[in-house]
């Protein structure tokens, strides 16, 4: 029996309560409760030894050290090493260079759970984890402002031409009639997705003047208002929005999402940011509207293929309206600090219910 008491509160609560019981199979579920609309649910687990790899932030260390958890840090470890180290532990951190295999699972004797400091889980069997009753964590929230700021950064980027217009005077000339840009102030933006990205774009293009509609099927019209958003259904965003941002996860029900049947129902000359996931758009149809001018201007961070490599959006990528960066959106000092903070702080509540507001973000198995 494993013994340690954790709460959990979030706003995907139905998921977080599916997955928990999937969990609880042999931890002790103590209580639930429901606190305004957020769940709280309260499990048990022992963390007393942390072994952190791949170079996450001394942050990580400090605050589970500052909580009496014993931490043992190898920026750098072999496989090898790694079976050999990891049945001394209850917890492992990992960024993106650990594969944490089944092997690795099945070495780990006295594992809990897994914490992974950013978002993707793809370093992480997080089935055979499942399988082995171990919890994998991430940390999504961490990385919120700042795909939410580059996200501001490229609405005004494309209504300014501020890519093409410096390529265009580093190559030597003086193009300024040719890039006479277009004001966001009295525009409107619709944000696709209201969770944590999705809202702080809200909040900080409304103090530009824009007007925000928002569709996110679990965000209701009196949470949009707390950000600025005025939630519409999704027929309405077409016709009206002049820019449109994308930050819902890629699922089954997202993908392809901005689709030839959508592009046709939008104002020409609508301008796309996507700094959310590459499948939410069908890549084939949007360079057809991008030729045809239906689309004006898009700033694009993440593809379908990353690196990408089909033709087809190399050739998007190339298309002299499109400003594309290479899925730079959790890519500052900070996020990575903050996703070193954040799973430790949902470890120190593992051991110390309540410690910390972050909420346990909890990765489910697919089988
Ligand atoms: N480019 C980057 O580096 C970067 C960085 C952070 C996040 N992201 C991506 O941005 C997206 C948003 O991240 P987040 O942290 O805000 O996630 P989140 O889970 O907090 O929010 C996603 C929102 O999308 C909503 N949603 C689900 N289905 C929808 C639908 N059919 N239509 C509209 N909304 C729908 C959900 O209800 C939720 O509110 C994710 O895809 C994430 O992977 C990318």
């Amino acid at each position: 029996m494993i013994t340690v008491t954790y709460i959990i509160s979030g706003r995907t609560t139905l998921e977080y309560h599916r997955m928990l019981v999937d969990y609880s199979c042999n931890r002790t579920v103590v209580r639930k409760t429901r606190h305004h609309s957020q769940f709280q649910l309260f499990i048990k687990m022992e963390i007393k030894s942390v072994l952190i790899v791949d170079g996450v932030g001394p942050v990580c260390a400090d605050t589970l050290t500052s909580h009496g958890i014993s931490v043992t840090t190898k920026p750098k470890i072999t496989k090898e090493e790694l079976l050999k180290e990891i049945p001394k532990h209850n917890a492992l951190v990992v960024r993106s260079a650990t594969q944490v295999t089944e092997e690795v699972l099945a070495a780990a004797k006295n594992l809990n759970v897994v914490g992974r400091a950013g978002a993707g889980v793809d370093n992480i069997d997080v089935n055979a984890a499942g399988k082995k009753n171990i919890m994998v964590i991430n940390a999504p929230g961490a990385n919120a402002m700042s795909a939410c700021e580059l996200t501001c950064g490229l609405i005004l980027a494309l209504a300014r031409h501020v890519v093409p217009a410096a390529t265009s005077l580093k190559a030597g000339r003086w193009d300024r009639a040719l890039y006479t840009g277009t004001e966001v102030n009295n525009r409107t933006l619709a944000v696709l997705g209201l969770g944590r990205v999705g809202r702080e774009v809200a909040v900080r293009m409304r103090s530009f003047g824009m007007k925000v509609i928002g569709f996110d099927p679990y965000v209701t019209s009196e949470q949009c208002q707390e950000f600025g958003a005025t939630k519409v259904e999704l027929s309405e965003v077409w016709p009206q929005a002049d820019y449109i941002t994308l930050h819902m996860p890629l699922i089954d029900s997202t993908r392809s999402f901005i689709n030839k049947e959508v592009l046709n129902s939008c104002k020409k000359g609508v301008k796309i940011v996507n700094v959310g996931r590459g499948g939410l758009i069908h890549e084939p149809d949007f360079l057809e509207a991008l030729k045809e001018g239906k689309v004006g201007a898009a700033a694009l961070d993440v593809f379908e293929e990353e690196p990408p490599k089909n033709p087809l959006t190399l050739e998007i990528i190339q298309h002299p309206a499109v400003v594309a960066t290479p899925h730079l959106g959790a890519s500052t000092k900070e996020a990575q600090v903050r996703v070193g903070q954040e799973i430790a702080e949902q470890l120190v509540n593992l051991v110390k219910p309540g410690t910390y507001k972050t909420p346990l973000a909890a990765v489910k198995p697919s089988n």
